[in-house]
């Protein structure tokens, strides 16, 4: 069992939790990942570990929740636990041991680039991070990455920062000169331009692909990508790979494999959640639940006031 010590909500859909794992956070390195089991019958999913602190034997995941797993994820609360978490999985980074690099992130792939950029810093890479979101609110971990060297920051609107995508800013700091790598977490179709960004000009590009994964170990195949016309594993090969050589079309399609199934499974747990809040305020008095009151305490201080009124 793994204990939830913190958490905290970035973004309108972004959460970070701290949690309890000693052994992971003791030897984990940048690029890894953890595959999360939350409870007996619950799926299990791939999250990266975005930082880890070996002192107090913690490891931090952070959420964006997109579907079942990871609204139910992002539910818990400090003290809650996790009945599972295997890893760290997958190959580290390969970081390189001089020059320049740029960390590129976008949306929940800025917390997941965090860690490559912190490792680029402590070996004497000078880094510059370039991340985006939609607009200001949607930004997340700038002050993080502060910590490993510059940061550009910009938003689709313009609400925050240079107004555009990571690939303008991307573009403007290759030109400058000076770029000896490229590493670039986020949507498959931001991964993609970032690839043909860089490619004209050479420059090394790293992507990490979020590939469909069940067992994370190299067992099941479902995490098969085609790289430079070669069938790899994302869990046991990656989750790094040469981004111009990545097969970004047929990595789309992979991804939406399930997604009817997905969608239904939301779907079922969006009405249990309601109907588990429509019984528990029939539990306290027949009142409907009433936003903003999260305790059953509240509720039932409520309830008893509504009562009171009503007679
Ligand atoms: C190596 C790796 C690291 C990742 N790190 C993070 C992270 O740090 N933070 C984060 O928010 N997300 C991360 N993801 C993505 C995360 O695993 C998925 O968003 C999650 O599994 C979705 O599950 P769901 O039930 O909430 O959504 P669903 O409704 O089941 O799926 C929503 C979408 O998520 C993807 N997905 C679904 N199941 C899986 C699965 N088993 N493995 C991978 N992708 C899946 C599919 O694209 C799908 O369309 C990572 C993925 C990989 C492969
Ligand atoms: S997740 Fe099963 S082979 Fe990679």
């Amino acid at each position: 069992m793994h204990a939830v010590i913190d958490k905290a909500q970035l973004s309108p859909n972004v959460t970070r939790l701290v949690i309890e794992a000693p052994c992971i956070a003791e030897i984990r390195k940048p690029g890894q990942f953890v595959i999360v089991h939350r409870a007996p019958g619950a799926e299990r999913i791939p999250l990266t570990i975005a930082d880890a602190d070996a002192d107090r034997g913690t490891i931090t995941l952070v959420i964006q929740a997109v579907g079942k797993s990871t609204e139910d994820l992002v539910a818990l609360r400090p003290g809650d636990t996790i009945a599972d978490v295997a890893g760290p999985l997958g190959k580290a980074t390969e970081l390189i041991d001089h020059g320049r690099a740029v960390c590129v992130g976008g949306g929940v792939g800025t917390a997941v680039v965090h860690p490559i950029a912190l490792g680029l810093a402590a070996r004497g890479v000078e880094v510059i991070s370039v991340i985006g979101g939609r607009s200001k609110e949607w930004v997340i971990f700038e002050d993080e990455l502060r910590r490993a060297g510059e940061v550009i920051t910009c938003t689709d609107d313009g609400s925050y920062g240079r107004h555009g995508f990571v690939t303008d800013a991307l573009r403007d700091v290759i030109e400058a000169g000076g770029v000896d790598a490229v590493y670039a977490v986020g949507p498959v179709p931001m991964m993609r331009a970032v690839a043909e960004v860089t490619r004209p000009y050479g420059v090394p590009t790293f992507a990490s692909l979020n590939a469909i994964m069940l067992d994370g170990t190299g067992m099941c195949g479902g995490c098969r990508v085609a790289v430079g016309g070669k069938t790899l594993y994302a869990c046991v090969d990656g989750p790094e790979f040469d981004a111009h050589q990545v097969d970004f079309r047929e990595l789309a399609d992979r991804l939406g494999t399930y997604r009817e199934f997905e969608a239904h499974a939301t779907e079922v747990a969006h009405r249990r959640r309601a109907a588990a809040q429509e019984d528990a305020a029939d539990a306290v008095g027949g009142t409907c639940l009433i936003p903003g009151l999260a305790t059953t305490t509240e509720r039932q201080e409520a309830a008893a006031a509504a009562g009171d009124r009503r007679e």
